[in-house]
């Protein structure tokens, strides 16, 4: 599996896991079946996988909690990204919270749950537009110069967000809604693509309509003998080498057959029918 750079020196797989679904249902409360979450945990580590993305707010603590409690201690080299800035006021309810002393709260409660010295990437989970953009980057590059982070990404930006962020502090990824049918944030691919930042699209695998009998994933997808979510995963990696796809299971037979969608090879013709789809 090809591997991506983030940050000039953490060397990641390019395909990651997110471990958003291995909570409960509305990403609230703990997964019904916590030791299928640990065991999909531990296959990620034995397929070679190295890039988990978490954050505090799924469930709230319990992804954090079930990383640390399987992994614990961490393999040389896997790379845990977690985030900070949402709160959780219930099932699928997500409002934001970027004040400083709150992403300080954050980072620090995920410090300790992770048993983590130092998080690798630690991403803003989305600009609060109650709080200016610098103070929230400000207090991640304060826990950065504390040596509680390595390495800041943003998440849920617009252009304009992505280019005053890189202004205050160095973005090393952006995190955002990308997949085979939405592509709002193509300008912010184009961004990521032309200066080396990390691109990690989050809700990769929602291929939708396009993966009914007949649609054109279906009929790629039987000629490669492979599903429409491992075209979607292909289709992802294919369009560029900074992209990072977390796709996210709390199963392990799902977890198998999206980490072998890096196997797949599209010829240029398939991804540009795709692409046009
Ligand atoms: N930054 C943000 O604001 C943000 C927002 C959302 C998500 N994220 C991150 O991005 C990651 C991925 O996004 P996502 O989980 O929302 O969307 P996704 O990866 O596109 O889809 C996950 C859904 O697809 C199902 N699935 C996964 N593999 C499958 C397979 N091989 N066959 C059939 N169904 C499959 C999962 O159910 P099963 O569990 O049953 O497999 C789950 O319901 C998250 O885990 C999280 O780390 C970030």
């Amino acid at each position: 599996m090809q591997t991506f750079t983030i940050g000039g020196d953490l060397e990641v797989r390019r395909l990651g896991f997110g471990a958003m679904r291995i909570t409960g249902d509305g990403i609230w409360g703990p997964p019904d079946d916590p030791d299928e979450a640990k065991r999909v945990l531990r296959r990620v580590v034995e397929l070679g996988i190295n890039l988990i993305d978490t954050a505090d707010s799924y469930g709230p603590d319990v992804s954090e909690d079930l990383i640390a409690e399987a992994l614990h201690p961490y393999p040389e080299g896997l790379v845990i990204a977690t985030k900070g800035g949402l709160r959780r006021s219930g099932p699928g309810q997500w409002p934001r919270d970027g004040r400083p002393e709150r992403l300080k709260e954050c980072c620090e409660g995920s410090l300790r749950r992770l048993r983590l010295e130092r998080i690798d990437l630690y991403q803003l989970h989305s600009p609060d537009p109650r709080v200016p953009l610098e103070d929230s980057l400000g207090a991640l590059k304060e826990l950065q110069d504390e040596g509680k982070i390595r390495h800041i990404g943003v998440s849920n930006v617009s252009r304009s967000d992505l280019d005053r962020a890189r202004e205050l502090v160095e973005v090393v990824t952006v995190q955002n809604r990308y997949n085979l049918t939405d592509r709002y944030s193509e300008d912010v691919l184009e961004a990521c693509e032309r200066d080396g930042i990390g691109f990690i699209p989050w809700f990769p695998l929602a291929t939708g309509d396009l993966a009914r009998p007949g649609g054109p994933l279906d009929a790629i997808a039987r000629s490669h003998d492979a599903t429409p979510g491992q075209l979607a995963l292909a289709w992802l990696l294919a369009r560029s080498p900074v992209m990072l796809p977390i796709p996210g299971t709390g199963s392990v037979a799902h977890l198998e057959e999206n980490v072998a969608a890096a196997d797949l090879e599209l010829a240029p013709d398939e991804l540009e029918r795709l692409a046009a789809a």
